[in-house]
């Protein structure tokens, strides 16, 4: 009798069905990729698409050899890969097993050397001690954050005290479009908001640049005009843990 009734919802609310397996499709695809549609997007499309935010992001680190960088939702480690040359270690965090395995493929020999750690876990609960890292980045990703300030807790927690944060969060909005949620789940913030949010969380110094998501790519140029409802140009914000804490927050964890 369950299974007729259940039969008949279906056919009651297609749309709702739809949209439904939609969703699923679309978190199995970015959320945090698994399964067949996962993979694809994982080992072909990601790394195309995101081609252009890696040396952008590189550029606003501004590394340094003696930084340990940390980057939250690391993805397939392009990103990781192409800057450990220029730091002392390199390490990152991801909620997808597949994403996982295939930055630890790419680094192997970094993670051999003992100069490179992939780790899964998620983003709002970091598996490592206050100040630990001196660079912290994330891009492509913050959108989709459930919770995106309990995550930029946690950054400005594993933080040195003086280390950088350069974090894509979100892209450039029109101006006076108010902060809200497309299909319910991705963040379209306002610059004003985003500041706000950074700074709760303590980082100090904020600047916010912006950039192109497509760089030279002709045919990113084109996805990114055909994708271009919620704007093209990568939003980053750039923070900084400051060295010294105000009095209340000095005891133990800054943030805890
Ligand atoms: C669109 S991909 C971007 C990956 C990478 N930053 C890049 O640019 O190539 C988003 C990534 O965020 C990861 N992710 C989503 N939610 C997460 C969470 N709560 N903690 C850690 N990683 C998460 C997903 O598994 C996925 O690898």
């Amino acid at each position: 009798m369950a299974a007729v009734r259940d039969g008949m919802a279906v056919l009651s609310r297609p749309r709702e069905v739809a949209v439904r397996a939609l969703k699923g499709a679309a978190r199995d695809w970015a959320g945090v990729p698994r399964g067949p549609l996962g993979w694809v997007a994982t080992r072909w499309v990601m790394p195309r698409l995101h081609s252009a935010i890696y040396p952008v992001m590189g550029q606003a680190a501004q590394l340094r050899e003696e930084d340990e960088l940390l980057e939250v939702a690391c993805g397939s480690g392009v990103f990781l890969d192409q800057q450990a040359g220029q730091v002392r270690r390199v390490v990152g965090l991801d909620l997808s097993d597949l994403q996982v395995g295939l930055a630890r493929e790419r680094l192997a020999a970094r993670i051999a050397a003992g100069t490179a750690e992939i780790v899964k876990g998620d983003a709002g609960a970091l598996p490592w001690p206050d100040a630990t890292f001196t660079v912290v980045t994330c891009m492509g990703s913050f959108e989709a954050f459930p919770e995106p300030e309990r995550v930029l807790t946690e950054l400005f927690r594993v933080l040195r005290p003086g280390g950088r944060a350069v974090l894509n969060i979100g892209e450039r909005v029109a101006p006076g479009t108010a902060t809200h949620r497309v299909w319910g789940e991705i963040w379209v913030w306002s610059e004003e908001d985003v500041r706000d949010m950074v700074e709760r969380a303590g980082f100090t110094d904020l600047a916010i640049t912006y950039a192109s998501s497509a760089g030279d790519s002709r045919l990113l140029r084109v996805v990114d005009r055909f994708s271009g409802a919620i704007g093209q140009d990568l939003r980053i914000v750039h923070g900084t843990r400051p060295a010294e804490l105000p009095t209340a927050s000095r005891s133990g964890s800054a943030t805890r």
